[in-house]
């Protein structure tokens, strides 16, 4: 049976790019925009057009640019902003304006100073006039994470009458449990007439580290889309991270649910958004991380030497990290060691691995890591007579 489609809209260049520190100038988002293309995602939010005049020239050049993904523009429910991001997305191949606004009662309340009916009909003027510019509009209900679901579903119906074809459903505050999220997304699928000319979509922020497990919940309740970055980055805790969602769909192929992302590119993709943003992948990040593949304890090196399955569930190989690594240290055993020895060319007999051992111990005991370099002088140390066999 084929699998199910999940669109993945990229917004590293809009949310992610939020970030204090993060800003981005056109060429440095052009790299990133091209990236994304090759990496196989479905839709690129470029940027907030209104926002900027460099915002508004990063969409327009990234619109030019981008030879298969969606190219999409944020606005709020405004018509300047609407008439900004059209503007701004009229060379690109795939146009989609993200038009949206407050719909938990304390957004209606303290930003808008407003009441339900009114949000519903700024909603729908904000897509049909957009819909004048762009067959594809994606709605976003801000803060739809607190919004009481029954007041969601009625917003949700009446902008897929008024023309969108996305209903973007974000946990703005990562407030949301996954089973709450989940069950949002069924109750929409189920509640909402006119549900199936629109695709429901997960934006989910991580301030409980909750944004991947809530967009797994919502593609398994019915969404196809998921919004996310590349390394997890956005406001405040972050976004979904990409890597992340991807990775789970394809190593649960029992959800029936896949994406058309290239994985082979994730590491790369993920080392070169971190350095053009100036952000550190912490080093224990999911799929990522520079310790993802990296095995440091003994019982866990003695099994990945043995067959690598025994500890890892994906092969680095999938998401374009060369190799597994057998990190040294105080913890490691006599199995990481011969292995890392042979590496740099000492095949030890288990007689000498028992006396390079010992040495080993007492240089790893006084340094974090042991490295290759070291490992020579260990053996030297150690007293055994052994030639470089490589
Ligand atoms: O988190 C959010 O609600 C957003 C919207 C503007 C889509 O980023
Ligand atoms: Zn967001």
């Amino acid at each position: 049976m084929s699998k199910d489609k999940v669109h993945i809209f990229d917004t590293t260049l809009r949310d992610g790019e939020q970030v204090p520190g993060c800003k981005l100038d056109t060429e440095q988002k052009l790299i990133i925009a091209e990236r994304l293309d090759l990496l196989g995602v479905d839709v690129i939010e470029a940027g907030f057009p209104i926002s900027s005049p460099g915002d508004f020239n990063s969409v327009h050049e990234i619109s030019k640019l981008v030879k298969n993904a969606s190219v999409c523009g944020l606005t709020r429910a405004v018509k300047k902003d609407i008439e900004a991001a059209a503007e701004a997305l009229k060379m690109a191949k795939r146009p989609r304006i993200h038009t949206g606004i407050g719909t938990s009662d304390s957004h209606i309340k303290y930003k808008f100073n407003s009441n339900k009916e009114a949000i519903i009909e700024r909603a729908v003027s904000a897509v049909k006039y957009a819909k004048t510019f762009v067959e594809d509009i994606e709605f976003y209900a801000e803060d739809a994470g607190r919004t009481d679901n029954e007041f969601l579903a009625r917003v949700c119906e009446a902008v897929i009458k008024a023309g969108a074809t996305v209903l973007n459903i974000p946990d703005t505050t990562g407030y949301c449990l996954p089973e709450e999220y989940g069950a949002k997304i069924k109750y929409l699928k189920e509640n909402v007439t006119g549900i199936d000319k629109a695709i429901l979509s997960c934006h989910c922020h991580n301030d409980l580290g909750l944004a991947t497990a809530n967009s797994i919940a919502g593609v398994i309740n019915g969404a196809r889309q998921i919004e996310c970055t590349i390394n997890g980055i956005g406001e405040r805790a972050g976004n979904t991270s990409l890597e992340e969602v991807v990775m789970i769909l394809r190593q649960h192929p029992t959800l029936n649910l896949d994406t058309n992302i290239n994985s082979k590119l994730l590491y790369d993709t993920s080392q070169m958004v971190s350095q053009k943003m100036g952000v550190y992948v912490q080093p224990n990040k999911a799929i990522v991380g520079a310790n993802a593949f990296a095995h440091s304890s003994g019982i866990h090196q003695d099994g990945v030497i043995k067959n690598r399955e025994t500890y890892e569930i994906i092969d680095p190989a999938d998401v374009g990290v060369t190799e597994s690594s057998i990190v040294l240290t105080a913890r490691s055993g006599r199995a990481a060691l011969a292995y890392r020895a042979k590496n740099v060319g000492y095949e030890l007999t288990k007689t000498q691995l028992d006396q390079v051992y010992e040495e080993f111990l007492s240089f790893a005991d006084k340094k974090k890591e042991i490295m290759n370099e070291d490992i020579h002088d260990i053996i030297v140390a150690s007293g055994i007579s052994i030639e470089i066999t490589v």
